[in-house]
């Protein structure tokens, strides 16, 4: 029998999702959310970037104060001052981690430091050193890892492993990666980088091209033991990795033999109260936390719904905190969701009745985008009165 492995869960909506424009946050309310991210089960909160703003740097060392069971991260550059920094913020923490780290990929390297690899090594090695100074537990960077030759990535692993990282992310910063390459890029540093035993390794994927949970997933196969993600999939760009949809995946797929500590039935909930907070709506089809998640609306969808929930849905509204699953009646629903639709209204009509009910519907359905209970109910009194009348 094999064991199942424990995938540990990073949230990073109070730093990378916070980076989206309009979502800045003050310190009351990532207090907030980060006590809602404790009780939904993260292992990691990354509460900020210490160095960034002196309001970050308060959000930071509050989060450290009050949460107990978390991990609570705080971000910084391979720069001595940001590592002291993060380290000030973090010294209340009852489990504190520095995340630091660099770009290691030959775009980073030549366009942003205009250096060498050798360099990058070098101050690589030196960051996770000085963190070392505040913490055991440092997580390195190695930022756009996605286009950074496997080669050279390696030897910045294992280099920082030996340093003292206990955890190395492999970024795909632009979200360019396609899922097998990905999932091959963490293959190759579980094979190549020879004291890979002393860290784990870490997703921390984008959505650029819409793949960030699809890559993240790729990567935990591969032997990666860290998913870094946001709730509601917020970041910058297009956004991080959605921790809610990893969850699911990974609690659907028990094949994988991976889990999390996430309580599921908190997702929703935790989605709501970050969409409020930090301003975004949730699009109506976003996976698990969408309005219509659990919404049907074709007659043939809604047929066989009614007759076994799961022909339509392999999740349950209940197992991820979400309403219940809806039976909306537009111009393309069928003479079974009508009939549901009425009785959960209270009335009892017959076959003949909704034969002849479903035609006024029609008629109702293609003016409206939607027929509500409004119209039910309208539709239910003219048919009575008109069955009274011909008596
Ligand atoms: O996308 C990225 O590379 C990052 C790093 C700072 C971890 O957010
Ligand atoms: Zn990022």
């Amino acid at each position: 029998m094999t064991m199942e492995k424990q995938i540990f869960i990073f949230d990073t909506t109070l730093r990378d999702g916070e980076q989206v424009p309009g979502c800045k946050l003050n310190t009351k309310e990532k207090l907030r959310l980060a006590l809602q991210l404790e009780e939904l089960g993260v292992d990691v909160i990354e509460a900020g970037f210490p160095i960034s703003s002196p309001g970050d740097f308060e959000s930071v060392t509050e989060i450290s104060k009050i949460i107990r069971n978390a991990t609570v991260c705080g971000l910084t550059r391979a720069v001595q001052k940001d590592i002291e920094v993060a380290g000030e913020a973090l010294k209340y923490a009852k489990k504190p981690r520095i995340h630091t780290g660099i770009g290691t990929s030959d775009f980073h390297i030549k366009s942003k430091f205009n250096t060498t690899r050798e360099e990058i090594l070098r101050r690589a090695v030196q960051a996770v050193k000085w963190a070392r100074n505040y913490t055991d537990d440092v997580e390195f960077f190695a930022e756009d890892a996605g286009r950074t030759d496997n080669d050279y990535l390696a030897q910045v692993v294992e280099a920082v492993i030996a340093a003292g990282a206990t955890v190395v992310n492999i970024p795909d910063t632009t979200g360019y990666c396609l899922p097998s390459q990905y999932g091959e890029k963490m293959a190759y540093l579980m094979q190549h980088v020879s004291n890979i035993d002393r860290a784990i390794l870490s997703c921390h994927c984008h959505n650029d091209l819409g793949m960030a949970t699809a890559n993240s997933i790729a990567g935990v196969i591969s032997g990666a033991r860290q998913i870094e993600c946001t709730i509601n999939g917020l970041g910058e760009r297009a956004g991080n990795t959605s921790l809610e949809e990893v969850v699911m995946v990974l609690k659907q797929h028990k094949d994988l033999g991976l889990y999390t500590n996430i309580q599921t039935q908190l997702l929703n909930p935790i989605s709501r109260l970050v969409s409020e907070t930090m301003r975004v709506p949730v699009q109506p089809n976003k996976a698990i936390v969408g309005a219509n998640a659990f919404s049907h609306s074709s007659g043939i969808h809604q047929d066989g719904f009614l007759k076994n929930a799961q022909t339509y849905e392999i999740i349950s509204p209940e197992e991820v905190g979400a309403e219940g699953s809806k039976i909306v009646l537009t111009a393309r629903s069928g003479r079974s969701a009508l009939a549901y639709r009425f009785q959960k209204l209270g009335y009892d009509f017959t076959r003949d009745d909704i034969d002849v009910l479903y035609e006024n519907f029609l008629q109702v359905a293609d003016r409206q985008k939607e027929v509500e209970e409004e119209h039910l109910n309208e539709m239910a009194k003219a048919y009575k009165e008109s069955t009274v009348q011909a008596q």
